[in-house]
Order: C-alpha cells, then structure tokens, then sequence
C-alpha cells in the first residue's frame, strides 16, 4: 500500500482514477478546489483537502500526508476559456503544476503521473491516428499549456531525476462528466437530448474524435504507477467517431425526436484528431475494452440517475 496523492481527484477522471487507487488498497489523499469537482464524486476513502494547486499551504498536505506518488489531474480544462483567458488558464495550469513538481522533489515522490492531452497537443496531424511521435503543433492556449507542462515534467525528470510517466488522453467520457460544461460532448448531448434541446454540432458534426471510456482511462492510470517510466503516452484507441455518429448513438439512447442545429467549428477547435495507443499497449499492457455504445449507455443512465435524485430532493 502507497500514500498517493490525487490532485483533482473531485473531477470526473480524476474520482475515477481514486476509486481504482483505492480499490487496488492505496492510501489516498485528494487536492482539489472544487471549482468544476464535486463533493459527492470523493471516494469515501480518501482524505481530502479543498485547496488550490497553487497555493503555499499545499506544503502543509505534504508534510501531512507524505505522498509517495503523485497524480495530477487538476487543471483547467475548458478549451474555449483558455481561448478567452489565457492568463488564467497558464496561471492554473502551468504555475499550478510547478508549485506541485517543487513539492515532489522536496518530499522525494517516487513517481509523478500527469494528465496530459492528445486532443489538444497535436493540431490537426496530418499522420491519424496520431503516435506521440507527432509534433506538437497545438492550436489552444489550453494545448500549449499542457504542452508547457510536459516540458516543465521533462526537465524535473532530468535535473531532480523525478521519475514520471505523462498519460495523453483522448476524449474521455463516462458517469461524472458534467454535462453543462464546454468540454464533455457525449454528456451535454445527452443532457441536452433528455430535456428534449436539440443539440449544436459544430463544424457541421463532422470533427472526428477518439472517445475512450473513464474505466479504461482510469485502469490505464492505475498501470502507470510502476510501469512506463519516462515515457510520454497516449491513451487512445486509434479510432475516430464523427460528433454525428454520436449523435445518432444518443439520439437512441435518450430516444430523442428533434434535430440537431449544424454550425460552423468555434475558435481552437480541431477538425480530426484521434490517437494510437499503441505505444500504451506495449509499454503498459493497456487497451481500451469498453465499447462505445456501452460506455454511452452507461453515461445516459447515469445522467438519468442523477437527474431523478435532484427532483427527489427538489
Ligand atoms: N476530459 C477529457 O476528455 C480530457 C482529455 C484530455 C486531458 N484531460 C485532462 O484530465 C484531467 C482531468 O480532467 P476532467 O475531464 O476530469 O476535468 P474536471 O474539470 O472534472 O476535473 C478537474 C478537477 O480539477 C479541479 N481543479 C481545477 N482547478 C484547480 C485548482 N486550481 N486547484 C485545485 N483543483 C483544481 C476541479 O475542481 C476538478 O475537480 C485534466 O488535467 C485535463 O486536462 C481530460
């Protein structure tokens, strides 16, 4: 059993990446602000800390907790924000997750694992689906922040010998994705489609992504505490869903009767991108295995549930 500490373990990944920490009987402990977390979503078995990364009193959960590992998927996720504020999303983001990496070195963490981007790092690669060979040609401050990261992760690793592993994630999606945010289609689709909303597709509902399950992403993250260190990998499944297909999917689902409004695709948004988890496979023996029209069943039925709790409790 390890002392492992989650940053953003109230979001939607980072509560499933503490669910499986947890039930592999790891001792957990959670930094988040709650700024787009949520109470609820805390594994029982954690201790928690509402704090920001970038604050001075996060040396206080160190010197508490003693982390062996770290985890750190806190972060300020809204592509289109970053757009608006890019001030805001660095400052998060990059100087947040400096103030973290100081903290390792200091506590001599054995290990730091970071949530980083596929969707957001490669631009519109020419090479699909994308290997992590791929330049890096991001086309939102939130790509380049997390990029930044990267960099900053990379050069701990060599000048503090910090050991890391740096997980890209595609777009994920499952139960506990807010489905009133920016980032998240299938849950807004499905939010909006249960209100019987018709939907906007941008970019006419062409933009092909790489949707892969929560479950699989959180085991993939389970995998990275002792295998692939210094390495940088992605974790897609090679394939790409166009935002009509899962439409059409949801649609199904949520037996939804309207349409769907097309426009055009909005600042920092990508046509096509979807990444091969190859690299993944061989070094950590990991592949998505939850298909997508069960994981978007149960993301539907999830969003039910909770709707019917809040009108219980209304
Ligand atoms: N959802 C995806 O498809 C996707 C894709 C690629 C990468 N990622 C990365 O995965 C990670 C988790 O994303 P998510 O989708 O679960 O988002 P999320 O918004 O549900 O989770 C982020 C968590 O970080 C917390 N947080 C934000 N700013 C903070 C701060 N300053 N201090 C402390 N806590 C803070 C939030 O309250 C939230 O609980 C992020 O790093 C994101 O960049 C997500």
């Amino acid at each position: 059993m390890s002392s492992i500490l989650v940053t953003g373990g109230a979001g939607f990944i980072g509560s499933h990446v503490c669910d499986a920490l947890v039930a592999a009987g790891h001792d957990v402990t959670v930094v988040d602000d709650l700024s787009s977390g949520c109470e609820d979503f805390l594994n029982p078995a954690a201790a928690f800390f509402e704090m920001d990364i970038r604050a001075a009193q996060l040396a206080e959960v160190f010197e508490e907790r003693r982390p062996e590992y770290v985890y750190h998927l806190a972060a300020q996720i809204d592509v289109r924000r970053s757009v608006e504020d890019p001030l805001y999303d660095a400052d998060v983001n990059v100087r947040g997750s400096i103030n973290l990496l100081e903290l390792c070195v200091a506590h001599n963490v054995k290990k730091f694992i970071f949530a980083s981007t596929g969707g957001a790092i490669y631009g519109s690669p020419e090479k699909l689906p994308a290997p992590e060979t791929c330049p890096a040609l991001p086309e939102s401050h939130y790509g380049v922040s997390k990029y930044c990261v990267e960099q900053y992760i990379g050069l701990y690793g060599r000048l503090h010998k910090l050991p890391y592993t740096i997980l890209r994630f595609p777009n994920v999606y499952g139960p506990r994705q807010s489905p009133h945010g920016e980032a998240g289609v299938c849950s807004i689709l499905a939010g909006l489609m249960l209100d019987g909303t018709a939907p906007v597709l941008y970019g006419q509902g062409e933009p092909l992504r790489d949707y892969v399950y929560v479950g699989d992403i959180a085991r993939g993250c389970l995998l990275a505490l002792k295998k692939g260190d210094r390495e940088i990998l992605n974790l897609g499944s090679g394939k790409g869903t166009s935002v009509k297909d899962l439409f059409s999917h949801i649609q199904k689902l949520t037996k939804f009767e309207g349409k769907a409004v097309l426009k055009d695709l909005r600042a920092g948004e990508v046509q096509k991108i979807y990444i091969t988890g190859a690299r993944a496979a061989e070094v950590l023996g990991w592949k998505p295995e939850v298909p997508l029209k069960e994981g978007l069943e149960r993301t539907v039925a999830f969003i039910r549930e909770q709707r019917e709790k809040a009108a219980e409790e209304a």
